[in-house]
């Protein structure tokens, strides 16, 4: 049976701890989806560990359409979630409400996310209205990386951790079904989770919070330096994925140059009539180059 929001929201209620990963292509979330992850997030992180920007800002809805399409052909069992890219919400409902539709009828999502507390609020119940199942998203909300100088702790006065609790707070009464925390001290996360009845799920958040994500990418290793050694303190590495395919690649490098690849096991023949043609040819004369 597929996870729906609605299961979400009874493992919260039944104090059973949800798992989420991010994914962005058919074979990883396949293999998301056998390992039994509840749900799997196509994030806008994809423009940073799939398409090479320093942010997620550039990633627009074609960019995400294209790829949770194959995450969704690939997931049996995991809600699929997709974001709502920059500026996909943020100008109109109406911009929101198309966006997230299109989403759901040409990407196959279960449900979106997007950043943002009290101001999107009116925004996420007119999707909810509209039938769409919405994950809100505080704390470092990385779209707005430009205007929060980086991507780093937030929620730290008390000021700032009464907003990050209104906030979650709005997203909930405006009817989302979780709401991601990012980086934020884990007392103020857990305290976000004793007062919310929807999931929080946790990143960088602490273990307070109903659930947790994290970026494929980082859980295994999966960097495009693999020399850097650098962990974010947020994560954990579960596999050196990246180390393993630089030296699998470099083998059949060295195979190749060396002759070894491919063997006559990986060779085909071919029937005997093609073999009598090349003798016949060979021994028909000098090789002659096309002028
Ligand atoms: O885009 C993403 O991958 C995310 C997670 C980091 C929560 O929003």
């Amino acid at each position: 049976m597929a996870v729906t929001a609605a299961d979400l929201r009874q493992m919260k209620a039944g104090g059973e701890r949800i798992t989420m990963v991010t994914a962005y292509d058919y074979p990883t979330a396949r293999l998301a989806d056998a390992a039994g992850i509840d749900a799997i997030l196509v994030g806008d992180t994809l423009g940073m560990v799939v398409l090479g920007h320093p942010t997620t800002v550039p990633v627009t809805m074609e960019d995400m359409l294209h790829h949770v399409a194959a995450v969704t052909r690939a997931s049996t069992r995991a809600l699929v979630v997709a974001d709502l890219p920059f500026m996909a919400y943020q100008v109109t409902v109406e911009d929101a409400m198309r966006n997230a539709a299109r989403l759901m009828q040409a990407g196959g999502a279960g449900a979106v996310k997007l950043e943002g507390g009290t101001a999107l609020a009116p925004t996420v119940q007119r999707i909810v209205e509209a039938g769409i199942p919405v994950m809100g998203h505080v704390g470092l909300t990385p779209q707005a990386v430009h205007q929060l100088g980086g991507f780093r702790l937030q929620a730290k006065t008390t000021a700032a951790a009464q907003r990050l609790i209104d906030d979650a707070l709005a997203l909930e009464e405006a009817g989302a079904f979780a709401v991601v925390l990012e980086l934020v001290p884990a007392p103020l996360a857990e305290r976000v989770s004793e007062r919310l009845s929807i999931p929080t799920i946790g990143i960088g958040a602490g273990a307070g919070c109903d659930g947790q994500i994290q970026v494929l990418h980082d859980l295994l290793g999966l960097v495009g330096d693999p020399e850097s050694a650098h962990v974010p303190r947020h994560t954990r590495r579960y596999a050196e994925i990246g180390t393993l395919i630089r030296e699998a690649l470099a083998g059949y490098v060295a195979d190749v140059r060396a002759g070894a690849f491919p063997a006559a096991a990986n060779a085909f023949e071919g029937p005997a009539e093609v073999r009598r043609f090349v003798e016949e040819d060979r021994a028909s004369g000098p090789i002659r180059l096309r002028a």
